[in-house]
């Protein structure tokens, strides 16, 4: 379905931005410091206001103060006074419990008030900043309060923050509680992963250039691996880390998507709803693993105490909120197949892991060899067949390596890199990733937000490992130390292939 109205590189239309949890931690970190560069870069419309909702007593000039302080230290870049200002004045603040009815009737009555005030319209966008066991009881609040229905010519739309549930019977039920409320274009499940330049660019390089798209299948490609790889540990969030772990956190998610995005036909437009299409295809193309293929093509880690760089670090079970006996995955790698025309036989290597050596996200794919080795005969090695390398983060950029002879009178072969940097664009403008999300859902557009079969096909692939891994408790646990590249037994998976992980380039070339 189109959206009511599509960007053209304008500012989005008059509204409200309802922030329930705006006491917490992703409004004052993320959320207004976003609002202030979509203002500052003027893609915020005069009549706009942000209304925040919590169970803290604030009054409106507190949190005003408050957000005043905050943004000093969270903004992106130096903040000018006007700028801020006039965002400030703007802000207000409704008290109350999320599971109360008044939260509601107090909210409705303040946004008819803004709307007078600050000629905002009746366009709402409302964003869940909570946890997960309030979005469905909030969207169930303003459903009973009216406040859902779109009037002609204005939007009431709802960001739902992730997890969007932990398996998939809680992400259908999920679905459902939602959905008999909202529409599914009312609704933008986020995943700020998708927010990111580098992941938008994957769609640009594969269709907006010719050069890519006749080698870009199982012909051609031998295998594709995704890399996402963190040098740091739980950072504090013990508690939520031991109820999800990295297939909760990053791979069902994440890299699924990142993988749809690589192996994705093309849609027959840039439309919300043919991206959409074509990205759910890939992923009801990856067939459920049975339990015996989950023992060979996927591994768990969990890290040990080691050395990141030169200092130690902790263990993963000795860390703050989390237990000494955790059985939570630290670090997952699996081996998928998109059972589809394109991609029948080409493995896709997943892996992620916390407290690995660097942080690092990058796709390698892996092309296959010259039908015929032509140079066996002269002084050349081992023939290296060509990557494409995407680096998506700390890098962003992509980087081909091909075979090259070395100026001299013998043929001697070498890898070169051809290499594009995204800052040679010049250097992009300081974000915190979550702008370009914001504006699109108040300009309608749900391309880069989950739509519900997206979501539950990802739990479709993620749940029977779950399962597995929960009946199967681990008995190796701690088994890769802080500041390696995970268990012997991610190396096993890949290498019974005859392939190495790509740790890239400064890891001595990695991949074969
Ligand atoms: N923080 C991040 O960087 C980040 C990144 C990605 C995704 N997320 C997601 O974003 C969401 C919010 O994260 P967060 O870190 O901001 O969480 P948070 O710091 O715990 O904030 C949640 C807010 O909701 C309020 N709240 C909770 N239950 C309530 C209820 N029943 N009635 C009224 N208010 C209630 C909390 O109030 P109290 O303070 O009184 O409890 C707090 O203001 C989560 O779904 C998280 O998974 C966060």
């Amino acid at each position: 379905m189109s959206p009511p109205n599509t960007r053209k590189d304008r500012g989005a239309a008059p509204c409200t931005l309802v922030i329930f949890g705006a006491a917490g931690d992703l409004t004052r970190r993320k959320l207004v410091p976003s609002l202030y560069n979509l203002r500052s870069n003027g893609l915020i419309p005069n009549e706009f206001a942000v209304v925040g909702v919590a169970r803290k007593e604030l009054s409106t000039e507190s949190w005003r103060e408050s957000l005043s302080k905050d943004i000093r230290e969270f903004a992106t870049g130096k903040v000018d006074d006007a700028q801020w200002a006039w965002l400030r004045d703007r802000i207000h603040y409704s008290p109350g419990n999320f599971d109360d009815p008044a939260t509601y009737r107090r909210l409705g009555e303040l946004l008819a008030d803004v709307s007078k005030k600050q000629s905002t319209g009746s366009s709402v966008l409302f964003y869940l900043s909570t946890p997960p066991d309030s979005f469905a009881p909030i969207v169930k609040g303003l459903g009973a309060a009216g406040l859902t229905k779109d009037a002609d010519g204005s939007f009431r739309r709802v960001i739902i923050e992730k997890p969007f549930g932990r398996d998939l019977d809680s992400a259908r039920s999920l679905n459902n509680d939602i959905r008999s409320v909202l529409r599914e274009d009312q609704i933008y499940r986020i995943d700020h992963y998708l927010g990111k330049e580098t992941v938008q660019n994957i769609m640009v390089l594969r269709f907006a250039n010719g050069l890519f798209e006749p080698v870009w299948n199982r012909r051609y490609v031998d295998h594709v691996q995704i890399t996402v790889a963190e040098s740091v540990g739980v950072e504090g969030r013990g508690n939520y880390y031991e109820t999800a772990g990295v297939l909760r956190d990053m791979v069902q998610n994440h890299m699924l998507q990142l993988l749809a995005l690589i192996a994705m036909e093309p849609p027959v437009s840039f439309e919300a709803d043919a991206v959409r299409d074509e990205k759910v295809k890939v992923l009801h193309a990856i067939r459920p693993m049975s339990p015996e293929e989950i023992l060979v093509r996927a591994v768990r880690g969990q890290y040990g105490k080691g050395l990141v760089g030169d200092k130690g670090a902790p263990g993963y079970r000795t860390e703050t909120n989390v237990s000494p006996t955790s059985a939570t995955e630290t670090f997952a790698a699996l081996q998928l197949f998109v059972e589809n025309w394109r991609w029948a036989g080409v493995p896709f290597y997943l892996r992620s892991g916390k407290r690995l050596p660097r942080r690092r996200t990058e796709i390698m794919i892996r092309f296959r060899m010259p039908p015929q080795l032509l140079f066996r005969d002269t002084a050349v090695g081992e023939i290296e067949p060509n990557r494409l390398v995407l680096h998506i983060q700390p890098e962003e950029g992509i980087s081909i390596h091909l075979k090259a002879k070395q100026p001299g009178p013998t043929i001697v072969l070498n890898t070169v890199r051809l290499d594009f940097d995204y800052k040679t664009f010049g250097e992009p403008a300081a974000a915190t990733g979550y702008e370009r999300l914001l504006y699109d859902a108040m300009i309608g557009d749900s391309t880069l937000f989950h739509r519900s079969d997206m979501v539950e096909a990802a739990w479709k692939i993620a749940t029977p490992i779950l399962d597995v891994w929960r009946s199967l408790p681990p008995r190796d646990f701690p088994n890769y130390a802080a500041g390696t590249w995970g268990p012997a037994s991610a190396d096993a998976l890949i290498q019974r292939d005859g392939h190495h992980w790509w740790n890239g380039d400064d890891d001595n070339g990695g991949a074969k």
